[in-house]
């Protein structure tokens, strides 16, 4: 069994899919959920779904600081691997070459297109017909680092909300069995 640490900064649907599926999986297990934001959906959910979950301010501090505290925590709970969804924070380098290739992010684009925090509306309005999902390992850079998986689809005639909706469901379903393969290679 693997234990996966898991980050969120907001809503926590894809907190919530991944639970979901190692709830079902039974070989692995999330040790925790740390949320930098103290009023994040992804509280509610982790408390609801029984899952320890710590809030880390950032406010006040240091990054560091911050991260020191982020990497005790993992420490503490025997994490193997740590999950982004929908972070919303770059790590110093420092964090990011304690953890190397045991950080994986999912980005709402097919990047390297419509890195940051807008990435379905900067590729809607990009023009681009192809529409999609990434999941890679972090690096030091926003929304870096070697792609592991990479889903997509043709934006036709769809709606922003559509096309929002489609990239949940897309991430709901691509990044728990992506999260599994890997937890699966390390226990
Ligand atoms: C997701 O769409 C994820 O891809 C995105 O934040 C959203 C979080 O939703 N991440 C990024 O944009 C990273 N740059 P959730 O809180 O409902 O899982």
């Amino acid at each position: 069994m693997a234990n996966l640490g898991i980050l969120a900064s907001g809503s926590g649907s894809n907190f919530q899919a991944i639970a979901e599926s190692l709830e079902n999986n039974k070989l692995h297990k999330i040790s925790c959920l740390i949320c930098d934001r103290k009023n994040a959906y992804a509280i509610t959910r982790a408390k609801n779904l029984n899952i320890k979950v710590y809030y880390v301010s950032y406010f006040n501090r240091t990054k560091e600081d911050a991260e020191n505290e982020i990497n005790k925590i993992l420490v503490n709970e025997n994490c193997n691997l740590i999950a982004l969804a929908g972070f919303m924070r770059i790590f110093s380098p420092y964090f990011v070459e304690k953890w190397e290739n045991k950080i994986i992010n999912i980005h709402p684009s097919l990047l390297p297109k419509h890195p940051g925090a807008h990435g379905i509306e900067d590729s809607y309005n990009s023009g681009d017909k192809e529409l999609g999902v990434t999941i890679h390992y972090v690096d030091k850079g926003m929304d870096t680092g070697p792609i592991i998986y990479q889903e997509s689809f043709q934006k036709g005639d769809l709606s922003l909300v559509e096309v929002e909706n489609s990239i949940h469901a897309l991430e709901h379903k691509i990044y728990p069995q992506i999260l599994i393969k890997k937890l699966n290679s390390i226990l």
